[in-house]
């Protein structure tokens, strides 16, 4: 274990426990380019080309690297349209370690939210949750439901090193059913809360959650698209996990809730998704929504060849050597940055590391989009494509006005095993550099505004003409240095 092996001079270096044998050239682009592009894309980085872009930290959906293992394993895909033996080989797999009697295949995971919203939430219905995600909480209202965010009071606390910010704050859970009981179909809670920089839940919450649901009879519903990194947590940080197997806690994680569903583009490293359960009636009815919007039974609209990726991927999952890879690259890379005094979410969550943009951007208003501003300039100055995670990536209030998120986060995702530890110190340097330079980066303002998941399709222009002048600074310091 990389975690185990002590360096003679010292220093804490997350050691790759892997080897890379296939790679794909990158190209980093002049300043000039990177402007135009990022102008081009009206300041959204979903919008950008991705031969535009040097370093993708937009997200690790679908991009992690995949094993030797699971490359070997696509070639022994039964293709068929149904009863294939890759599905089977993947259900094997989520028995062992969600402990559940059915499984429900889909093709990713807002594919499993449609499909639970669709079978257990109702006009008016309140879902009490951790913290919503963006595709959760549009496929829950589209039902007519609401989610209830009750995290405990440290999740929006930036600089608090509270281990487990993304914990459901158990006596606002009782308050929620002493009120709404009647409306409440089921509770949520998702494994390393995405939009709160993947800050992990504990062992202990899950048990907790699980007691106030069994003590009001409805289900604890459980998103684990982002567990791979909570195991780690939960083995590193939580008592009463320290001496159990990474299989061990997966299974007692399980064993405490009653819908699990995930997205394979995370929690698998490969593509794909699914909903376990042990309660028979739900399945009859997710099963007849499967084969109308997914696909058949044993397919779910995944390819037979992501099915055996996706098992051999979650076996994977079970090896902390594995696990541990993406957590220890970016505490490496939030810890780099504190020593330069960028301001970044703390302590280290999964998923990747993610920069304070109210603190960075702490002359700029909120209605002028901090998170996606340094998003901007980030991509101009280094050509590191990064997520906004902030006031962009919420919905309007029901009177119009802006919605502004509780904390705005830029986030750098690190797909797993994909980026060396030197792009990570390339990364640090721009970012630091940006920092030091942040005064000269300006607002945006709404170009092109959707009606739903505005993040994904939305532009930008930019307040008054500060990309250029950021463009100007980066040369007059770097010279030809791209
Ligand atoms: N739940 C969580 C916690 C997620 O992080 C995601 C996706 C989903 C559900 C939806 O899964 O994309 O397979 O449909 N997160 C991606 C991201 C999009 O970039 O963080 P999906």
């Amino acid at each position: 274990m990389s975690n185990k092996i002590k360096l003679f001079c010292g220093e804490e270096l997350p050691l790759e426990m892997h080897k890379v044998k296939i790679v794909q050239k990158l190209e980093l682009k002049p300043i000039e380019r990177r402007l135009a592009a990022v102008q081009e894309a009206g300041n959204n980085s979903f919008l950008l080309r991705n031969r535009d872009v040097f370093l993708d930290m937009l997200t690790d959906s679908g991009v992690n690297a995949m094993s030797n293992k699971q490359q070997s394993a696509m070639l022994m895909a039964d293709d068929c349209y149904a009863g294939g033996e890759s599905f089977f080989r993947l259900e094997a797999v989520l028995q062992k370690v969600f402990n559940k009697k059915y499984y429900i295949p889909a093709h990713q995971g807002r594919a499993c939210e449609h499909l639970l919203s669709r079978v257990l939430v109702k006009q008016g219905d309140i879902v009490p949750m951790n913290y919503h995600f963006t595709t959760t909480k549009a496929h829950i209202r589209l039902q007519g439901g609401e989610i209830l965010e009750i995290p405990v009071d440290e999740a929006f606390n930036v600089k608090s090193t509270c281990q487990f910010k993304g914990n459901i704050d158990i006596a606002k859970l009782e308050k929620a059913f002493a009120e709404h009981k009647e409306n409440i179909p089921f509770v949520m809670l998702q494994a390393g809360t995405n939009l709160i920089g993947g800050q992990p839940i504990s062992l202990q919450n899950v048990k907790d959650v699980q007691t106030v649901c069994k003590k009001n009879g409805v289900p604890l519903v459980f998103d684990a698209s982002l567990l791979q990194d909570n195991l780690y947590f939960m083995k590193i940080r939580e008592e009463q996990c320290k001496d159990m197997s990474i299989l061990e806690i997966c299974n007692e994680v399980a064993d405490n809730t009653d819908i699990i569903y995930f997205s394979a583009r995370k929690f698998g490293c490969a593509k794909g998704g699914g909903i376990c359960l042990n309660n028979e009636e739900t399945f009859g009815e997710l099963r007849q929504f499967v084969t109308l919007f997914e696909g058949f039974l044993t397919y779910g609209g995944m390819s037979d060849k992501e099915i055996e990726a996706v098992a051999i991927g979650i076996s994977e999952s079970m090896d902390f050597d594995v696990i541990s890879q993406g957590p220890q690259f970016i505490k490496f890379m939030t810890d780099e940055l504190l020593k330069a005094g960028v301001p970044v979410m703390m302590p280290a969550g999964g998923l990747g590391c993610h920069l304070d943009a109210r603190a960075f951007l702490s002359h700029l208003k909120p209605e002028e989009f901090q998170a996606a501003s340094l998003t901007s300039a980030l991509y101009i100055i280094s050509g590191i494509r990064g997520m906004e995670r902030g006031t962009m990536a919420e919905e309007r209030n029901a009177d119009g006005s802006e919605h502004i998120a509780a904390i705005e986060l830029v986030r750098l995702a690190l797909p797993r095993r994909v980026f060396t530890m030197s792009q990570i110190k390339f990364a640090v340097d721009r970012i630091s550099w940006l920092y030091q330079n942040r005064e000269i980066i300006g607002g945006l303002k709404w170009k092109y505004e959707p009606k739903i998941l505005r993040f994904f399709l939305g532009q930008f222009d930019q307040i008054s003409n500060w990309q250029e002048k950021l463009v100007e600074k980066f040369k007059a310091d770097f010279g030809e240095s791209l």
